[in-house]
């Protein structure tokens, strides 16, 4: 009935996550609730781990990007399955030290990272720091200086690779605020600066070519172009660059109708076309780094809510309010992205009830979905809205004053608070 392993419908018909109940998880932890399913992130990231041993010797690691869901007990995860990190802000990087993760595994990424950011991932020691523009270049090497310091730094390059996905998640191409284009001979003037910053380290290229991405090729394309590059800059410079960052961008399932791409396919794919990238330029195969955010934390993730107010118009729609909306899901809001919802207590019965479910801000574009098939809803009944691991507690916000929803893990039928429901109280806490 699910393609998400981790869901079911039990006896009572109720839709159950981890083989926990949602109405008892409903009841005992309130609603809205993000829940995440802890078997389905660990299956992620060692399928993941498992795709570079199969096709690329093990000569490479996967970096989950910490923006689709970053909180401490998701870090101790990531860390406990042996998968790097990769962290876009202070906030990012605070949580993950709070949690423990090793510095040496973080990767500092960040389009306009701030003088304090730059130096707070110096103090820790990360891993490396992704250079973006060449003031944060420059920035970064005077600081490495001052403290004495060398700096292991990656670059990230627009590859120029045109993703199939919504306008607002693609970077790879040239008109994107993020990296050096390669097209303009950017890049390679901005590699040359690098080599010339006596306080910086060039380890690694960085590509990132979007998101929500389910085909092949543009990653193949990508990887491709990448290896062209570092041919290029061996050539002028002599340097050879030890890795490769490929990014992110996997797709997940949100409908039925999805056909995301199994994580082997893409990496038995990628490492052909490196190997062979390699050998026409003859040079070191890389070791290679990829940035999975969504497809590892996505799918594992519902969340519940109670149906209060129904507003059935006739002959225009049927709005099913619930008492959470854009603030713990802006997706929809921001790119009217589809989601399979469904009532978590009549999982077991057809939907023939069009819903277009509401959410409870003072904002018409406040919905989850719109016109959408779920069983007929009363009062008091929970709705499930499915796949949203990823970018909803991380893109959450308190817009009407309304406290973010706690996140609970799920494992073999036991679940855990991972991370506490706001108060009022936490609302005001800054307030003077
Ligand atoms: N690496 C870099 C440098 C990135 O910019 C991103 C995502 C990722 C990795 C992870 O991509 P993923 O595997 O999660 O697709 N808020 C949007 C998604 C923005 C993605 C931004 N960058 C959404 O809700 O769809």
């Amino acid at each position: 009935m699910f393609v998400m392993d981790c869901l079911s419908v039990n006896e009572k018909g109720h839709l159950t996550i981890g083989g926990c109940d949602t109405i008892q998880l409903a009841k005992e932890y309130g609603t809205p609730l993000y829940v995440m399913d802890e078997t389905t992130i660990r299956n992620a990231c060692r399928a993941y781990k498992r795709s570079f041993e199969k096709h690329y010797a093990g000569k490479g690691l996967p970096f989950y990007a910490s923006k689709a869901l970053n909180c401490k007990a998701i870090c101790r995860i990531i860390m406990e399955e042996g998968l790097g990190l990769d962290v876009v802000s202070g906030g990012e990087l605070y949580t993950a030290l709070q949690a423990g993760f090793p510095a040496n595994k973080i990767h500092m990424h960040g389009n306009n990272k701030t003088p304090a950011e730059l130096r707070m991932a110096l103090d820790a020691g990360v891993g490396r720091i992704v250079l973006d523009n060449l003031f944060e270049m420059e920035t970064l090497n005077q600081m490495a200086g001052n403290l004495g310091k060398k700096v292991a730094v990656s670059m990230r390059v627009k590859p120029g690779i045109d993703a199939h996905t919504h306008e607002f998640i693609r970077t790879g191409q040239i008109d994107s605020k993020f990296g050096f284009a390669l097209e303009t001979g950017e890049a390679l003037q901005a590699v040359k600066q690098v080599l010339a910053a006596e306080n910086l380290t060039l380890k690694e290229l960085h590509c990132h070519i979007g998101s929500q991405i389910f085909e092949i090729e543009p990653f193949v394309q990508a990887a491709k172009v990448m290896m062209d590059f570092m041919a290029e800059i061996r050539k002028e410079t002599g340097l050879a660059i030890e890795s490769l960052n490929l990014g992110g961008g996997f797709g997940i399932h949100y409908l039925t109708s999805d056909q995301p791409q199994p994580y082997d396919r893409y990496m038995e794919a990628v490492s052909l076309a490196i190997r062979e990238k390699a050998a026409e330029h003859d040079v070191p195969m890389p070791f290679i780094c990829i940035e999975p955010g969504r497809s590892i934390v996505g799918e594992a993730g519902i969340t519940l809510y109670e149906i209060g107010g129904i507003k059935e118009i006739p002959n225009v729609r049927n709005y099913v309010s619930i008492d959470g909306g854009m603030t713990d899901n802006p997706r929809f809001a921001l790119y009217q992205s589809a989601y399979t919802v469904l009532i978590a207590d009549k999982a077991g019965q057809r939907a023939d009830y069009q819903a277009t479910i509401a959410g409870k801000c003072c904002e018409s574009g406040d919905l989850i979905q719109k016109d959408t098939m779920i069983q007929t809803p009363e009062v008091g009944d929970i709705l499930a809205v499915l796949s949203t691991g990823a970018y909803n507690y991380s893109m959450a916000s308190n817009y009407n004053r309304i406290p973010r929803p706690a996140i609970v893990l799920v494992r073999d039928r036991e679940a855990r608070l991972a991370v506490r429901r706001e108060s009022y109280e936490d609302l005001i806490r800054n307030d003077l």
